[in-house]
């Protein structure tokens, strides 16, 4: 512990004065760090509090996890001493002083703490502690693959969204036509991390059936977002156009069971594990719909596809057969 290497001293005065001092002397500490940075960055850290008018303060002291960088005390000379052992932490003397203290760049993340004391007698002292997360952003927009230039109505849009090395990795959402994705409709793949670099990969699939009214004159609008906090939003967008429908192609796939789509596609990512997606209970109720229907849809639609074939090959040999008639005659 490192309070009571400070306090050890102070303690037995502290004891007896606590009943008197309790309610008034030092009161209400509060820290103010920026809960995310960008690497870099110059870091205002804030310790504010109030005290009564009779006490004085004593020390100010800062602390990164359980390491002290600075100390003001104002009744000693020079009343600012800053400790250099503490890695990542390097402050900037001439804009620090007993309420702020600056940091030239933010370098890594940690809890950063504020210690207050009044001086004599009552030496209270009371500590706070704020996180700072330093934020690594990608260098890169968020990038689609995987993507058709063309759809049909019921094709199924699968593609990938990633966002390369940053740190933390980057949150990821779909929009279609600036609508969100459903979550059973994305698929949230464990970041990879680089181990030399510590940056992390953040990759999110997509997996949706394509309707007409999906397609606003012709298009639609697929757009991946990434963000980090509040630090960092970058998006990518893709206009994917309708494929017009073939006369013969609309038998068939009005026969077609979405379920069919999804638990062909579920399927052969299965052998992932601790995955979210199949935890979703989505992912049982399609697994459930028997096989059959949907090869009863194909069925259906060969016969279709036969019946017109035969269709036109009668419609031909009567016209023939017709004309070859009008000519003997
Ligand atoms: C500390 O410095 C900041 C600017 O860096 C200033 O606004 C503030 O008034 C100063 N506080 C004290 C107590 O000197
Ligand atoms: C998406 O990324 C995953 C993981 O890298 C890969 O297994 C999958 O094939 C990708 N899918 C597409 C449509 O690119
Ligand atoms: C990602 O989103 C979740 C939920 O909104 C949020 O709690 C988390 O802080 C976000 N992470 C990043 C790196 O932005």
């Amino acid at each position: 512990m490192w309070l009571p290497a400070v306090m050890d001293l102070r303690l037995p005065i502290l004891c007896l004065l606590i009943v008197a001092e309790s309610s008034l002397g030092l009161r209400n500490v509060r820290v103010t760090v920026p809960t995310a940075i960008r690497k870099g960055e110059q870091a205002n850290l804030y310790c504010n509090y109030e005290m009564e008018d009779k006490e004085r303060l004593y020390s100010i002291k800062w602390y990164k996890g359980k390491r002290e960088f600075y100390r003001y005390t104002p009744q000693e000379q020079p009343s600012m001493k800053v400790f250099n052992t503490v890695s990542g932490v390097e402050v900037e003397r001439s804009l620090s002083n007993e309420s702020v203290v600056v940091l030239k760049s933010a370098k890594a993340s940690g809890r950063f703490s504020c210690e207050v004391s009044a001086d004599a007698p009552s030496f209270h002292t009371l500590i706070v502690s704020g996180d700072m997360e330093v934020i690594e952003p990608p260098v890169d927009k968020p990038s689609i693959i995987g993507t058709q230039t063309r759809y049909r109505p019921g094709d199924i849009l699968r593609a990938n969204c990633s966002s390369l090395n940053s740190k933390p990795a980057a949150n990821l959402t779909w929009t279609i036509n600036d609508m969100q994705v459903l979550l059973q409709q994305t698929r949230q793949y464990r970041p990879i991390k680089d181990e030399s670099t510590g940056l992390e990969t953040s990759i999110l699939g997509i997996n949706v059936m394509v309707s007409h009214s999906h397609f606003i004159k012709g298009k639609l609008k697929l757009k991946c977002e990434a963000s980090i906090h509040q630090i960092y939003h970058e998006s990518t967008e893709r206009f994917l156009e309708e494929d017009r429908p073939r006369i013969l192609a609309t038998g068939s796939s009005s026969g077609h069971n979405p379920n069919m789509f999804q638990s062909s596609v579920y399927d052969g990512e299965l052998t992932d594990q601790g995955d979210r997606y199949l935890t979703m209970n989505g992912y049982k109720a399609d697994k459930a719909s028997p096989p059959s229907s949907s090869s009863a849809g194909m069925v259906v639609g060969s016969y279709v596809k036969v019946c017109w074939i035969t269709f036109y090959i009668c419609t031909i040999c009567t016209v023939l057969l017709y004309s070859l008639r009008v000519g003997i005659s």
